[in-house]
Protein backbone atom coordinates (compact mmCIF):
# COMPACT_ATOMS: atom_id res chain seq x y z
CA UNK A 1 0.00 0.00 0.00
CA UNK A 2 0.92 3.46 -0.44
CA UNK A 3 2.87 5.19 2.60
CA UNK A 4 2.79 8.48 4.01
CA UNK A 5 5.19 9.59 6.43
CA UNK A 6 4.55 11.67 9.24
CA UNK A 7 7.56 13.01 12.13
CA UNK A 8 6.27 13.76 15.53
CA UNK A 9 9.05 15.37 17.18
CA UNK A 10 8.80 15.52 21.15
CA UNK A 11 10.45 13.26 24.07
CA UNK A 12 8.35 15.15 26.46
CA UNK A 13 7.26 10.82 27.07
CA UNK A 14 11.65 10.14 27.82
CA UNK A 15 13.52 10.83 31.07
CA UNK A 16 16.48 11.79 28.70
CA UNK A 17 16.30 14.76 26.13
CA UNK A 18 16.71 14.61 22.24
CA UNK A 19 14.27 12.02 21.08
CA UNK A 20 12.39 15.17 19.36
CA UNK A 21 14.94 15.49 17.04
CA UNK A 22 14.68 11.96 15.77
CA UNK A 23 12.27 12.80 12.87
CA UNK A 24 14.96 14.63 11.28
CA UNK A 25 17.38 12.51 11.82
CA UNK A 26 15.41 9.57 9.56
CA UNK A 27 14.69 11.90 7.03
CA UNK A 28 18.42 12.97 6.63
CA UNK A 29 19.34 9.48 6.68
CA UNK A 30 17.11 9.05 3.72
CA UNK A 31 14.28 6.84 4.93
CA UNK A 32 12.00 8.57 1.91
CA UNK A 33 14.10 7.88 -0.74
CA UNK A 34 14.77 4.68 0.72
CA UNK A 35 11.67 3.46 0.46
CA UNK A 36 10.62 5.21 -2.94
CA UNK A 37 13.39 3.41 -4.36
CA UNK A 38 11.76 0.37 -3.32
CA UNK A 39 9.14 1.07 -5.62
CA UNK A 40 6.62 2.23 -2.78
CA UNK A 41 4.24 5.32 -3.00
CA UNK A 42 5.41 7.35 -0.61
CA UNK A 43 4.80 11.04 0.68
CA UNK A 44 6.45 13.10 3.89
CA UNK A 45 3.03 14.56 5.42
CA UNK A 46 5.77 16.68 7.35
CA UNK A 47 5.34 17.11 11.52
CA UNK A 48 2.25 16.98 13.71
CA UNK A 49 2.66 19.76 16.42
CA UNK A 50 1.92 19.95 20.33
CA UNK A 51 3.54 21.48 23.41
CA UNK A 52 7.43 22.08 23.87
CA UNK A 53 9.07 20.30 26.59
CA UNK A 54 8.56 21.91 30.22
CA UNK A 55 11.33 19.20 31.68
CA UNK A 56 9.45 18.93 35.05
CA UNK A 57 9.51 16.48 37.14
CA UNK A 58 7.07 13.42 37.83
CA UNK A 59 3.80 14.66 39.56
CA UNK A 60 1.41 11.83 40.96
CA UNK A 61 3.35 9.37 39.12
CA UNK A 62 3.73 10.67 35.38
CA UNK A 63 5.92 13.48 33.80
CA UNK A 64 4.40 15.61 31.76
CA UNK A 65 0.93 14.00 31.95
CA UNK A 66 -0.69 17.02 29.69
CA UNK A 67 1.56 17.50 27.45
CA UNK A 68 1.69 13.52 26.67
CA UNK A 69 -2.05 13.92 26.19
CA UNK A 70 -1.89 16.72 23.85
CA UNK A 71 1.00 15.27 21.30
CA UNK A 72 -1.13 11.59 21.41
CA UNK A 73 -4.25 13.25 20.39
CA UNK A 74 -1.84 14.85 17.46
CA UNK A 75 -0.55 11.67 16.42
CA UNK A 76 -4.07 9.64 17.29
CA UNK A 77 -5.89 12.34 14.03
CA UNK A 78 -2.59 12.09 12.12
CA UNK A 79 -2.71 8.22 11.78
CA UNK A 80 -6.65 8.32 11.20
CA UNK A 81 -6.80 10.59 8.40
CA UNK A 82 -3.50 8.70 6.94
CA UNK A 83 -5.45 5.40 6.98
CA UNK A 84 -8.96 6.82 5.97
CA UNK A 85 -7.28 7.85 2.88
CA UNK A 86 -6.44 4.21 2.60
CA UNK A 87 -2.60 4.83 3.18
CA UNK A 88 0.03 3.50 5.92
CA UNK A 89 0.94 5.21 8.58
CA UNK A 90 4.71 5.69 9.18
CA UNK A 91 5.01 7.33 12.53
CA UNK A 92 9.12 8.88 13.06
CA UNK A 93 8.98 9.77 16.84
CA UNK A 94 9.69 10.71 19.25
CA UNK A 95 9.53 8.84 21.90
CA UNK A 96 7.79 5.83 22.59
CA UNK A 97 4.80 6.93 24.82
CA UNK A 98 3.25 8.36 21.21
CA UNK A 99 2.51 4.54 20.15
CA UNK A 100 -0.84 5.41 22.43
CA UNK A 101 -1.89 7.37 19.66
CA UNK A 102 -0.90 5.64 16.63
CA UNK A 103 -2.25 2.06 17.86
CA UNK A 104 -5.53 3.43 18.64
CA UNK A 105 -5.69 4.92 15.87
CA UNK A 106 -4.87 1.73 14.26
CA UNK A 107 -7.10 -0.05 16.44
CA UNK A 108 -10.13 1.97 15.57
CA UNK A 109 -9.77 1.86 11.65
CA UNK A 110 -9.25 -1.92 12.15
CA UNK A 111 -12.67 -1.98 14.30
CA UNK A 112 -14.56 -0.10 11.34
CA UNK A 113 -12.62 -1.91 8.82
CA UNK A 114 -13.74 -5.66 10.59
CA UNK A 115 -9.89 -6.05 10.30
CA UNK A 116 -8.05 -8.25 13.23
CA UNK A 117 -5.37 -6.19 14.59
CA UNK A 118 -1.89 -7.78 15.74
CA UNK A 119 0.50 -5.85 17.10
CA UNK A 120 4.51 -6.48 16.94
CA UNK A 121 6.08 -4.87 19.98
CA UNK A 122 10.08 -4.41 19.02
CA UNK A 123 12.04 -2.89 21.86
CA UNK A 124 14.17 -3.46 24.52
CA UNK A 125 11.57 -2.78 27.48
CA UNK A 126 7.72 -4.21 28.06
CA UNK A 127 6.71 -0.07 28.46
CA UNK A 128 4.04 -1.84 30.88
CA UNK A 129 4.55 0.54 33.73
CA UNK A 130 1.92 2.58 35.96
CA UNK A 131 2.15 5.86 37.77
CA UNK A 132 1.62 3.51 40.76
CA UNK A 133 4.91 1.16 40.06
CA UNK A 134 6.88 3.11 37.37
CA UNK A 135 10.29 4.01 38.91
CA UNK A 136 10.92 7.10 36.79
CA UNK A 137 7.73 8.62 35.78
CA UNK A 138 8.43 8.96 32.18
CA UNK A 139 5.35 7.83 30.31
CA UNK A 140 7.44 6.53 27.36
CA UNK A 141 7.58 3.41 29.97
CA UNK A 142 3.71 2.74 30.10
CA UNK A 143 2.23 2.95 26.42
CA UNK A 144 1.68 -0.76 26.28
CA UNK A 145 -0.34 -0.62 29.57
CA UNK A 146 -2.25 2.20 28.61
CA UNK A 147 -3.72 1.14 25.19
CA UNK A 148 -4.66 -2.48 26.87
CA UNK A 149 -6.79 -0.34 29.67
CA UNK A 150 -4.21 0.43 32.05
CA UNK A 151 -3.87 4.13 32.90
CA UNK A 152 -4.84 7.36 33.15
CA UNK A 153 -8.42 7.81 31.30
CA UNK A 154 -7.00 10.71 29.27
CA UNK A 155 -4.26 8.31 27.90
CA UNK A 156 -6.29 5.22 28.02
CA UNK A 157 -9.38 6.85 26.05
CA UNK A 158 -7.53 8.57 22.81
CA UNK A 159 -9.44 6.50 20.94
CA UNK A 160 -13.05 5.74 20.56
CA UNK A 161 -12.99 2.27 21.78
CA UNK A 162 -11.62 1.42 25.66
CA UNK A 163 -9.13 -0.57 25.83
CA UNK A 164 -8.18 0.28 22.20
CA UNK A 165 -5.97 -3.44 22.09
CA UNK A 166 -6.71 -6.36 24.12
CA UNK A 167 -2.71 -8.36 25.54
CA UNK A 168 -3.78 -11.21 23.74
CA UNK A 169 -3.36 -9.01 20.95
CA UNK A 170 0.45 -8.31 21.36
CA UNK A 171 3.77 -10.08 20.73
CA UNK A 172 7.32 -8.18 21.80
CA UNK A 173 10.26 -9.31 21.13
CA UNK A 174 13.82 -8.61 21.93
CA UNK A 175 12.91 -7.74 25.67
CA UNK A 176 15.56 -7.56 27.94
CA UNK A 177 14.75 -4.76 30.41
CA UNK A 178 11.22 -5.21 32.58
CA UNK A 179 10.97 -3.39 35.94
CA UNK A 180 10.44 -5.33 39.29
CA UNK A 181 6.71 -4.36 39.95
CA UNK A 182 6.24 -4.29 36.07
CA UNK A 183 6.96 -8.10 35.57
CA UNK A 184 4.33 -9.02 37.83
CA UNK A 185 1.84 -6.93 35.91
CA UNK A 186 2.87 -8.70 32.79
CA UNK A 187 2.42 -11.64 34.12
CA UNK A 188 -0.80 -11.21 35.98
CA UNK A 189 -1.84 -9.47 31.61
CA UNK A 190 -0.16 -12.71 30.48
CA UNK A 191 1.72 -10.70 27.47
CA UNK A 192 3.17 -13.08 24.94
CA UNK A 193 6.87 -12.03 25.78
CA UNK A 194 9.57 -13.21 23.65
CA UNK A 195 12.53 -12.00 25.53
CA UNK A 196 16.41 -12.33 24.69
CA UNK A 197 17.05 -15.28 26.82
CA UNK A 198 14.53 -17.14 24.73
CA UNK A 199 15.88 -15.43 21.35
CA UNK A 200 19.22 -16.62 22.55
CA UNK A 201 17.76 -20.07 23.46
CA UNK A 202 15.92 -20.68 20.27
CA UNK A 203 16.77 -18.66 17.88
CA UNK A 204 14.99 -15.40 16.01
CA UNK A 205 13.90 -17.61 12.97
CA UNK A 206 11.99 -19.59 15.93
CA UNK A 207 10.83 -16.76 17.63
CA UNK A 208 9.65 -14.93 14.95
CA UNK A 209 7.67 -17.77 13.56
CA UNK A 210 6.06 -18.11 16.76
CA UNK A 211 5.06 -14.40 17.35
CA UNK A 212 4.04 -14.23 13.76
CA UNK A 213 1.78 -17.88 14.16
CA UNK A 214 -1.80 -17.04 13.56
CA UNK A 215 -1.72 -14.02 11.39
CA UNK A 216 -3.67 -14.19 8.08
CA UNK A 217 -5.26 -12.28 5.52
CA UNK A 218 -7.58 -10.56 7.65
CA UNK A 219 -5.17 -9.08 9.76
CA UNK A 220 -3.29 -6.06 9.86
CA UNK A 221 -0.12 -5.93 11.12
CA UNK A 222 1.16 -3.38 13.14
CA UNK A 223 4.77 -3.00 13.95
CA UNK A 224 5.83 -0.67 17.17
CA UNK A 225 9.87 -0.08 16.43
CA UNK A 226 11.80 1.14 19.84
CA UNK A 227 15.76 1.24 18.22
CA UNK A 228 16.51 0.37 21.73
CA UNK A 229 15.67 -3.10 20.70
CA UNK A 230 19.07 -3.79 18.88
CA UNK A 231 21.94 -3.98 20.45
CA UNK A 232 23.52 -0.34 21.44
CA UNK A 233 27.24 -1.33 20.30
CA UNK A 234 25.54 -0.67 16.63
CA UNK A 235 22.42 1.90 17.78
CA UNK A 236 23.93 4.31 20.66
CA UNK A 237 21.62 6.77 19.85
CA UNK A 238 18.84 6.30 22.08
CA UNK A 239 17.87 7.28 25.75
CA UNK A 240 17.65 4.10 27.58
CA UNK A 241 19.90 1.61 25.60
CA UNK A 242 20.18 -1.74 27.31
CA UNK A 243 23.06 -4.52 26.57
CA UNK A 244 22.75 -7.51 25.28
CA UNK A 245 20.49 -6.42 22.49
CA UNK A 246 19.57 -8.14 18.99
CA UNK A 247 22.40 -8.00 16.57
CA UNK A 248 22.61 -6.86 13.01
CA UNK A 249 21.67 -10.24 11.37
CA UNK A 250 18.68 -10.62 13.88
CA UNK A 251 17.25 -7.21 13.22
CA UNK A 252 17.56 -7.93 9.41
CA UNK A 253 16.06 -11.07 10.01
CA UNK A 254 13.15 -9.72 12.30
CA UNK A 255 12.47 -7.29 9.02
CA UNK A 256 12.93 -9.80 6.41
CA UNK A 257 10.15 -12.39 8.49
CA UNK A 258 7.47 -9.48 8.50
CA UNK A 259 7.94 -8.36 4.93
CA UNK A 260 7.44 -11.89 3.75
CA UNK A 261 3.89 -11.62 5.58
CA UNK A 262 2.88 -9.28 3.50
CA UNK A 263 0.38 -7.48 6.13
CA UNK A 264 2.40 -5.26 7.64
CA UNK A 265 -0.31 -1.82 7.83
CA UNK A 266 1.38 1.02 9.65
CA UNK A 267 4.80 1.39 11.34
CA UNK A 268 5.94 3.54 14.21
CA UNK A 269 10.09 4.17 14.52
CA UNK A 270 10.86 5.70 17.61
CA UNK A 271 13.39 6.56 20.59
CA UNK A 272 16.20 7.84 17.81
CA UNK A 273 17.92 10.13 19.80
CA UNK A 274 20.76 12.21 17.85
CA UNK A 275 21.83 14.04 21.16
CA UNK A 276 23.22 10.74 22.10
CA UNK A 277 24.06 9.13 18.48
CA UNK A 278 27.48 8.50 16.53
CA UNK A 279 27.53 11.05 13.80
CA UNK A 280 23.96 9.65 12.15
CA UNK A 281 24.46 6.32 12.90
CA UNK A 282 21.36 5.24 14.56
CA UNK A 283 18.48 6.47 12.49
CA UNK A 284 20.79 5.30 9.61
CA UNK A 285 20.80 1.86 10.65
CA UNK A 286 17.15 2.55 11.13
CA UNK A 287 16.78 3.66 7.66
CA UNK A 288 18.63 0.49 6.63
CA UNK A 289 16.42 -1.83 9.06
CA UNK A 290 13.08 -0.53 7.32
CA UNK A 291 14.21 -1.25 3.47
CA UNK A 292 14.22 -4.93 4.56
CA UNK A 293 10.74 -4.41 6.00
CA UNK A 294 9.40 -3.19 2.85
CA UNK A 295 11.00 -6.25 1.22
CA UNK A 296 14.72 -5.68 0.50
CA UNK A 297 16.60 -9.04 0.31
CA UNK A 298 20.08 -8.53 2.08
CA UNK A 299 20.70 -11.98 0.10
CA UNK A 300 19.93 -10.77 -3.46
CA UNK A 301 21.02 -7.10 -3.09
CA UNK A 302 18.40 -6.09 -4.58
N1 LIG B 1 11.05 0.77 32.32
C1 LIG B 1 11.71 2.04 32.35
C2 LIG B 1 10.77 3.14 32.84
O1 LIG B 1 9.61 2.92 33.06
C3 LIG B 1 12.28 2.39 30.98
C4 LIG B 1 11.26 2.54 29.91
C5 LIG B 1 11.91 2.80 28.58
N2 LIG B 1 10.95 2.91 27.53
C6 LIG B 1 11.24 3.25 26.28
N3 LIG B 1 10.24 3.35 25.42
N4 LIG B 1 12.48 3.46 25.90
O2 LIG B 1 11.18 4.25 33.02
MN1 LIG C 1 -6.52 -0.65 6.21
MN1 LIG D 1 9.75 1.35 24.08
MN1 LIG E 1 12.76 0.64 24.80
Amino acid sequence: PPVSIFGVPTDVGAGTRGASMGPEALRVAGLGEALAARGVDVVDNGDVYGPKNPWRGPVDGYRHLDEVVAWNRAVYQAASDILDAGRMPVMLGGDHCLAIGSIAAVADHCRRAGRKLRVLWLDAHTDFNTSQITPSGNIHGMPVACLCGIGPDALTGIGAHVPAIAPAQVRQLGIRSVDQDEKRLVKEHRLDIYDMRYIDEVGMKQAMEQALAGLDADTHLHVSFDVDVVDPEIAPGTGTPIPGGVNYREAQLIMEMIADTGLLGSLDIVEVNPALDARNRTAELAVDLVESLFGKSTLMRD
